[in-house]
């Protein structure tokens, strides 16, 4: 197994906000793979989605982690909260790094993402129940994705990023 972090969860759960604390103390570069995919494409997610489709985007997912299995090394690695659904992306994920997921309940998620247009899973009605069943599905893939699952509703962004330092024996 490589020696990166890589950190999991929904969209809203603090993946980015986390990552670029821990790579700070850490001293270690903080990579994204939607960053990457949105460079590599030229264009937003919300584009690619609306004129490529969710396949097309999955398919770039897996494409950027082969990539990046292969290059990174000592670096925080923040994934999109649908990237760990593919049987095939887990595998990759575990052979990286320490695998961390952040656990956030849908309260949080929902106050967190209220008025953003950047997710285009959770746009359009009923996000709040749309929020709930893709988490109540996603969560025990996320958990058993993840070597360590830290609880992050209600508490600060450095405190959680110290938390994943100390517990990952970083
Ligand atoms: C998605 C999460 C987003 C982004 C895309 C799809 C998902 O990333 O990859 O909109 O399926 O949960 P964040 O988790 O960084 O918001």
């Amino acid at each position: 197994m490589k020696k990166n972090l890589i950190l999991i969860g929904f969209m809203g759960a603090g993946k980015t906000s986390v990552g670029q604390a821990i790579a700070e103390k850490l001293g270690w570069p903080l990579l994204d793979t939607d960053q990457m995919i949105e460079e590599a494409a030229g264009m937003t997610i919300t584009r690619i989605f609306a004129e490529q489709g969710e396949t097309a985007f999955r398919e770039t997912e897996t494409a950027v982690l082969k990539q990046l299995l292969q290059e990174a090394s000592e670096a925080v690695v923040s994934v999109g909260g649908g990237l760990p659904l593919r049987e095939e992306n887990r595998r990759l994920l575990g052979m990286m790094g320490q695998v961390v997921f952040l656990q956030v309940k849908p309260e949080t998620v929902l106050d967190r993402l209220k008025g953003n247009t950047t997710r285009p899973l959770l746009s359009g009605d009923h996000v709040e129940e749309r929020v709930q069943e893709l988490l109540a599905y996603r969560n025990p893939i996320y958990r058993e994705a993840a070597h360590l699952a830290v609880d992050v509703d209600g508490k600060e962004v450095s405190r959680i990023a110290e938390e994943i330092i100390r517990e990952a024996g970083l």
